[in-house]
């Protein structure tokens, strides 16, 4: 019997300017394991998996199967588990984690016959843009662009000085709803706006000129119109420079903002008290947490076990004690 377990990043998408198309792992993550099964059994672990679906409805079983329809394989019932540190729905890419740690995982349960690439593409197509699932898969920063069919992508590695304070605000926000709040059309002089931004983006952020953030993380395709929805965000984004930070944005689709941090820097208990007093002021309660930029992407353990896992009186958590820390 094989047993997979998959350790997968969260990721923080858009870093600003760079809608669609950038993403960054951080070190928070959630943790699959797959193994064939006599019948489909689940195992969600922590109350924030609680509720999710436990038939072959799930997300993780569909996309599992997907694999094994791409690679010409039948597994038909599988047994899954999960655990998750990455808070749902808040902007720090669950779905992604949970996709690419699905597709991942099916993969290496029947030989990896699926490339990394090819695992990205599928990916891609499934969340509808590349950016937090090639964080996820790929690790560190990603840069990407989809056609609708084809994602191509540049790995880059992040300056090792470089760390991120997010503030994840105590409510939810789909990724659905705040796409709903962009316009259909934007005009050349912001669009010329964001290409300078997000293009100095990359270039600051691969050639380890931090300083040039501040200046660079400044959107006006997607930020400006989804600030109706998080009261506190746009003086955040304004300030957070003056306090401390490199640079903030809003982390994918929201609601948790990122403040972009050197390590040692002097000044980053200055900067969580103006974030959180910020949200607090327009009467929003937030949890902080410092995160460093996830060098790997996703990894992957194969185990031979003599019995069937739903029955060897062990589960993912006494696998991954140790390696959790939130
Ligand atoms: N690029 C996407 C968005 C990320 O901003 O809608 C969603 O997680």
């Amino acid at each position: 019997m094989k047993r997979v377990l998959v350790k997968v990043p969260a990721s923080t998408a858009n870093l600003g300017p760079g809608f669609d198309t950038l993403g960054m792992a951080l070190s928070l993550y959630a943790w699959i394991e797959m193994s064939p099964a006599k019948e489909t059994t689940f195992r969600l672990h922590g109350e924030q998996m609680q509720g999710l679906p436990t038939d072959k409805t799930n997300l993780l079983y569909k996309v599992a199967q997907l694999v094994f329809k791409e690679a010409g394989v039948q597994m038909p019932e599988l047994h899954i588990e999960m655990y998750s540190e990455i808070p749902l729905t808040r902007g720090l890419g669950s779905s992604a984690s949970a996709i690419v740690g699905s597709l991942v995982a099916a993969n290496a349960l029947i030989g990896s016959p699926l490339s990394e690439d090819k695992l990205f593409q599928i990916a891609t197509s499934l969340e509808g843009h590349p950016d937090n699932v090639g964080a996820s898969l790929f690790g560190g920063i990603v840069v990407s662009a989809w056609d609708g069919e084809q994602a191509d992508y540049v790995r880059l590695a992040p300056h090792p000085k470089l760390e991120t304070l997010v503030a994840i605000p105590a409510f939810q926000l789909s990724t659905e709803k705040a796409r709903h709040a962009l316009p259909s059309q934007v005009s050349m002089a912001d669009a010329v706006f964001n290409v300078g931004r997000s293009s100095l983006l990359v270039a600051a952020l691969a050639s380890g000129e931090l300083g040039l953030i501040r200046h660079a993380m400044r959107d006006r395709l997607h930020q400006p119109y989804r600030a109706a929805l998080i009261p506190g965000m746009t003086a955040i984004l304004e300030c957070a420079a003056d306090n401390g930070a490199l640079g903030a944005a809003l982390s994918g689709a929201g609601p948790t903002l990122i403040a972009f941090v050197e390590a040692d820097s002097p000044r980053k208990a200055e900067l969580e008290r103006f974030l959180v007093e910020t949200l607090q002021r327009e009467g929003v309660s937030a949890e902080t947490m410092w995160l460093k930029p996830s060098v790997s992407g996703t990894e992957v353990r194969v185990e031979e076990t003599n019995a069937d896992s739903v029955n060897d009186g062990t589960t993912l958590m006494s696998r991954i004690k140790g390696e959790v820390v939130q």
